[in-house]
């Protein structure tokens, strides 16, 4: 199977958010695992009042010499249910210095695991730059989805950091907000094709992220809507590639 990495070139625009949204609306049925990799240190454990442990630290301990699938699912924690797939995590800590060296540890090898695991996989790689220990999940995976706003400072810092890395994966855009510029001007101007586009919707930011009250009828919010329909268009989008690789 093939994954897909979440990042960004600059900033905040909402790396994390969308990975908690779509995992929040990935489809009935399927088995996704959201990998927190920021070497910036993770988020979801405590917007989703989950524990940090077991995780990428326990992981990066465990999996110091062997590392598989099983050790890997050791080190997973649940997602809260929300009625659709079933979302394994594996949560980052918080502290910037203990991800880097947890990323650092796995090298080599967690990109290897992640490749092989049966069901789908989104990677939540932060802020790329050219000494992120995360670059390697990027290219090891199928497709980098790049996060930006579409104002003129995110699509320059977009353009200029994919010509720096020149990652070895697919590469698009997936454009947070529709202001100042369109989407399609956005990805005209980094040089990438468009993803997708999700609203700004600070309501449900907020709310998704533990920041307000208001899970409850979460699902009705413009930016679920807009993420069930990007996690819908990723899926279609790897299995077309397999179905590609599979053909040779
Ligand atoms: N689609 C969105 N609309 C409005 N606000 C958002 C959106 N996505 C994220 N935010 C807000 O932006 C801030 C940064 O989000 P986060 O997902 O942590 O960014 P990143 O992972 O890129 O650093 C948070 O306060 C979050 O609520
Ligand atoms: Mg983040």
């Amino acid at each position: 199977m093939s994954f897909v990495a979440l990042a960004s070139a600059k900033g905040s625009p909402g790396v994390t958010t969308l990975a908690a949204s779509l995992a929040a609306t990935w489809p009935v049925g399927r088995e996704l695992l959201l990998i927190e990799a920021d070497p910036a240190g993770g988020a979801l454990a405590s917007r989703f009042d989950l524990r940090a442990d077991p995780g990428l630290v326990s992981l990066a301990a465990a999996g110091r010499r062997d590392l598989d699938e099983e050790v890997l699912g050791q080190h997973l924690q649940q997602m809260p249910g929300n009625g659709s797939a079933t979302v394994r995590l594996l949560p980052g800590p918080v502290a910037a210095e203990q991800a880097s060296v947890a990323l650092s540890a796995l090298r080599g090898r967690l990109a290897e695991v992640l490749e092989r695991v049966p069901g789908d996989v989104i990677v939540d790689c932060g802020r790329l730059d050219a000494g992120s220990p995360a670059l390697e999940l990027v290219n090891a995976g199928t497709l980098l989805a790049l996060v930006l706003r579409p104002n003129v400072a995110d699509v320059h810092h977009a353009s200029t950091r994919l010509a720096a890395l020149s990652p070895r994966c697919l590469v698009g855009v997936v454009v947070v907000g529709d202001r100042p510029y369109s989407a399609d001007e956005v990805a005209a101007a980094v040089g990438a094709p468009l993803i997708g586009t999700v609203p700004a919707d600070p309501r449900a930011a907020a709310a998704l992220n533990g920041e307000v009250g208001m899970r409850r009828g979460i699902e009705r919010t413009p930016l679920l809507r807009a993420s069930r329909k990007l996690g819908e268009q990723l899926i279609d989008f790897l299995a077309m590639n397999d179905a590609l690789k599979a053909a040779g």
